[in-house]
């Protein structure tokens, strides 16, 4: 299966929703929990600091450099503000809480795990753990050096960032690879973003050989590596690296359901998307450039903290709708941050174009619109209500009707991919789940809420852009204004 055939076969149309119902079988829902069992489970310290620097200028690229004194308070506060548990949903037909996480994902099913290697950080054995987010510790695989299998890895602590396909499988079935991708760059953003607050920097590498990372991680089989993120920076407390040799505790993987349900099509996208030893040399990529006639305010300020709006940040069930808007100025600040660099080893390609369906925002007619990067400004494309066009496209949520903005994420997935063969379709998602991301927090840190939207449908939003597929595809959906309560939430 080619990248091409499997986002064909996934796209959602009317005719396959009917023609293919799917009824949620609740006795089998996997578990969204992987513990490796039986292996030392390291304390992570309770109450991290909390990054005090504003959410905003995180997003536009300020540190802060407040170091922590030790390895384990450093690692606790960073994966305390990018992946932890920071609420609960209570089921109201069963009284029943689930939890909710700081980074997103489509279903809270969350099929992205965290693992990470670490390397001479202060008062901390060097070895592979896991994070164990339902108890926020630290899983010890192994002990000692680890070697990863991948060039420039040499940084004191490297993310391994994991991806098991069936959790959203059970759920969105043969779509749900696209998920995983999108929820992988959510996580990415998340850990990226926290890791900058506390005053590191990060570098992702998404060109790897598979295989050879999944054995060195000794992962378990249902386990498939995404992307390996290097962090490097005067904060992390470090010390000499031990150079012990690797002793394997492994552990035990939990078993995630009773039975599994296999989708050929994900296997088939997930080889095909896979890169041997021999295909991993360095990579480049160019970008398309364009003008929007109309320039953007200079953008609004929020002095939020990050530590704060990352703890809060919620998906919105659903937006008031009525006539308040949000300020222009606010969603030049949101756009703004979306154009801010990633450092990836595919970044630079810039994959992923952003139109805006504006509903309610001071000083700007209703119409679709693109945003354009290089100038800062917005291209209009259609004037009018777009309330019920963006809601019908977006398989009929009425979220993205009533939020103040709506957008269409478009990849250049023919672009990618002549860069990097079908390996690229990953790309264009991690950068939309990345783009996603920076959208939840800006919008957090203006008051505002937001939902990111993976139902559409595929072929109506490319026609209503008037897009032909060399123009790139929709990806991702996304909504961003003043959320209805949700009755559901607690802490
Ligand atoms: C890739 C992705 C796709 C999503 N798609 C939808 C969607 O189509 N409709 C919706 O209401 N929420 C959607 N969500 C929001 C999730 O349902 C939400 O993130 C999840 O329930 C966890 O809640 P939280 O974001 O408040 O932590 C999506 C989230 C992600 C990351």
């Amino acid at each position: 299966m080619t990248w091409r055939e499997y986002h064909e076969f996934t796209r959602h149309s009317v005719e396959s929703l009917r023609r293919i119902p799917h009824v949620l079988d609740w006795a089998n829902m996997p578990d969204p929990f992987r513990h490796y069992e039986g292996v030392p489970v390291l304390d992570l310290p309770g109450d991290p600091p909390a990054p005090t620097t504003p959410a905003l200028d995180v997003l536009y690229g300020v540190s802060d450099n407040t170091p922590v004194r030790d390895g384990p308070t450093f690692l606790s506060q960073l994966l305390f503000y990018s992946a932890a548990i920071s609420a609960s949903k209570r089921v109201s037909s069963t009284g029943e809480r689930y939890a909710l996480r700081v980074n997103p994902s489509s279903g809270n099913l969350h099929p992205t795990e965290f693992h990470f290697r670490a390397q001479g950080l202060k008062d901390w054995p060097d070895g592979l753990y896991h994070y164990r987010p339902s108890s926020h510790m630290a899983e010890q695989r192994a002990l000692g050096d680890v070697a990863l299998k991948v060039a420039g890895n040499s940084a004191p602590i490297v993310f391994i960032l994991t991806s098991i396909a069936w959790r959203e499988a059970w759920k969105y079935r043969d779509r749900a690879y696209r998920y995983c991708l999108l929820d992988v760059g959510h996580a990415w953003q998340s850990l990226a973003l926290a890791a900058r607050a506390i005053g590191c920097e990060s570098f992702a590498m998404g060109h790897f050989p598979d295989d050879e990372v999944a054995q060195s991680c000794h992962l378990h089989e249902d386990e498939w590596p995404m992307l390996i993120i290097g962090l490097r920076g005067s904060s992390i407390p470090v010390r000499e690296p031990d150079g012990c040799e690797t002793v394997w505790y492994n552990g035990q993987a939990n078993q995630l359901s009773k039975k599994t349900i296999m989708y050929p099509s994900i296997d088939g996208i997930h080889s095909a998307t896979k890169l041997s030893n021999l295909a991993c040399h360095s990579i480049s990529s160019g970008s398309a450039t364009g003008f929007g006639e109309m320039s953007l305010p200079t953008p609004a300020s929020s002095r939020s903290a990050f530590g704060r709006i990352v703890r809060m940040r919620r998906s919105a069930l659903d937006f008031q709708g009525g006539t308040q808007s949000m300020s222009l100025a606010q969603l030049s600040a949101i756009l703004a941050v979306t154009a801010r660099p990633l450092f990836a080893d595919f970044a630079g390609g810039d994959y992923i174009q952003l139109y805006l369906y504006v509903h309610r925002v001071d000083g700007l007619p209703q119409g679709v619109y693109r945003y354009w990067p290089q100038n800062g400004g917005l291209e209009r494309i259609e004037s009018g209500d777009q309330r019920v066009a963006i809601a019908g496209l977006s398989l009929g949520q009425d979220l993205a009707g009533n939020a103040c903005v709506a957008f269409s994420m478009i990849g250049d997935l023919n672009g990618a991919t002549s860069a990097h063969g079908d390996r690229g379709y990953r790309y264009v998602h991690f950068e939309a789940g990345a783009v996603g991301h920076r959208l939840y927090l800006a919008a957090e840190a203006f008051g505002l809420g937001a939902t990111g939207i993976g139902a559409f449908y595929d072929e109506e939003v490319q026609g209503y852009l008037k897009l032909a597929p060399a123009q790139g595809q929709v990806v991702y959906h996304f909504a961003i204004g003043y959320p209805v309560p949700d009755p559901r939430l607690g802490a």
